[in-house]
């Protein structure tokens, strides 16, 4: 037995099967975007650890900033003693991302408690409790994220659900168009929102209206950006705090610190994680002052946020973001990759759709061109054969019909084709006709 194998197997025998195991790679060390697995053999890093490594695997000034600040504090809670580099980081937040005026920022350990924490904020600053959500959303995994989660397959028999929560359709024009332009489509998808008003809950009951503005686990889908726009004008006529969770889409992923940027729809909080630690866990909600301010003492925070580790990752991964405006390059990357999808899209009719914003870039696989008939199965195929090839990627949708880019944004252009070049001839093996190798490269 090889020592993948192996590694696989004492994994098997300890470790529950409800953690997901998306694919058979190991992994023994990494640099940049490349992951070496327990036999020694390189594979090209497409997910990126599900979007956390934008700044690259182990980045020497992020690793060296672990390392001081772990060799000078380790932990104390900021609820005991306040320390600088928790302080540093929020101030870091705060001028990066300004919630339209005074703005503040508080750290903790994933995503799914920043969304948790964000609508305990919300709630406590409007005296409401409903929340409102989308299908095809992913918010997490504790009991008030999941809930707020859509996918059956992510939640099933873990009931009972928060209570209060209340899903609309995702503004998913792609597959839920039927014909309409986009403008036509946007205005209807705010009229359904006003309708719910009246037949689902009443506005003066909902704190909070949270969604991503460009789904990640749903599929990679964008939120048009009119509707983005109306959210923001109904969320002010009612008095309810918009949330948008930027934990897959932020810290460069989209070509800008937010995906939010891209539209000027500036939310009343939002929540991060994810690549805005390099790979250590710590997330944060960020939000105007006043909103922020309306959670009492005691009802947000916990031990471990913010710990003094992992805000020096942090500080030094944004500090790389910043040197090498990975900003720039996603939007590179992303030109790159859905250059190449796009052409794949021509040759191989089980592509229904390409799409993305920035380096946040998915190809939906469905039958016969139709929408409603996702085609998971290829997708599970290809998948499986690039990374028995050394290409590491995942899918994504409720369906799990659409393959994902996600790759660290300082992957070189060589990598990036060699990686492009795996996943078209599988596409092409699995979904269409076999290519020349690197047939596809522009
Ligand atoms: C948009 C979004 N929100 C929240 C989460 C949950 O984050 P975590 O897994 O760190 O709890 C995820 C994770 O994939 C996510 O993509």
């Amino acid at each position: 037995m090889g020592k993948n194998e192996e590694l696989l197997t004492r994994r098997g025998a300890v470790t529950p099967v409800g953690i997901p195991r998306v694919t058979a790679a190991t992994a023994a060390r990494a640099s940049g975007a490349i992951i070496t697995d327990a036999e020694g053999n390189e594979l090209i890093d497409f997910a990126g650890g599900i979007g956390v490594m934008n700044a690259g695997h182990c980045r020497e000034s992020v690793v060296a900033a672990i390392q001081e600040q772990a060799a000078r504090l380790l932990h104390t809670c900021i609820h005991v003693a306040t320390y600088e580099p928790y302080v540093a980081l929020c101030e870091k937040l705060v001028s990066l991302l300004p919630h339209g005026g005074p703005t503040k920022a508080f750290l903790l350990n994933s995503g799914a408690e920043a969304v948790e924490n964000a609508v305990k904020i919300a709630r406590q600053a409007t005296g409401r409790s409903s929340v409102i959500c989308f299908t095809g959303a992913f918010h997490g995994r504790t009991m008030l994220s999941m809930s707020l989660t859509s996918k059956v397959g992510y939640k099933m028999g873990c009931g009972p659900f928060a209570p209060e929560i209340y899903r609309l359709p995702f503004p998913d024009h792609y597959h839920c168009g039927e014909g309409l332009d986009e403008e036509a489509f946007v205005d209807r998808e705010l009229a359904r929102l006003r309708d719910a008003f009246t037949t689902i809950v009443a506005a003066e009951s909902v704190a909070a209206i949270i969604l991503e503005p460009v789904q990640g686990e749903g599929g990679f889908v964008p939120a048009p950006a009119d509707y983005l726009r109306g959210l923001r004008e109904i969320c002010d006529q009612y008095g309810i705090v918009l949330i948008f969770d930027e934990v897959q889409t932020g810290f460069c992923r989209t070509g800008r610190w937010a995906a939010y940027e891209h539209v000027g729809v500036i939310p009343d909080l939002s929540t991060w994680a994810k690549s805005m630690g390099g790979g250590l866990p710590i997330a944060a909600v960020i939000g105007k002052a006043d909103v922020m301010d309306a959670a009492r003492p005691g009802t947000i925070g916990g031990t471990y946020g913010g710990n003094p580790v992992a805000c020096a990752s942090a500080l030094a991964t944004i500090r790389v973001m910043e040197e090498e405006d990975l900003n720039a390059r996603s939007r590179q990357i992303g030109r790159m990759v859905k250059d190449r999808f796009t052409r794949l899209q021509q040759r191989c009719t089980l592509i229904g759709d390409v799409r993305g914003l920035g380096a946040m870039v998915g190809m939906e696989f469905v039958e016969d061109g139709d929408p409603s008939r996702p085609a998971g199965a290829v997708v599970r195929q290809i998948i499986d054969a690039a990374v028995a090839r050394g290409l590491i990627v995942i899918p994504a949708g409720t369906y799990g019909n659409i393959i994902r880019v996600l790759c660290p944004l300082v992957i070189t252009d060589d990598q990036l084709e060699r990686g492009l070049d795996i996943l078209e001839e599988e596409v092409l093996r699995y979904a269409g006709e076999p290519a020349a190798a690197g047939q596809g490269r522009g």
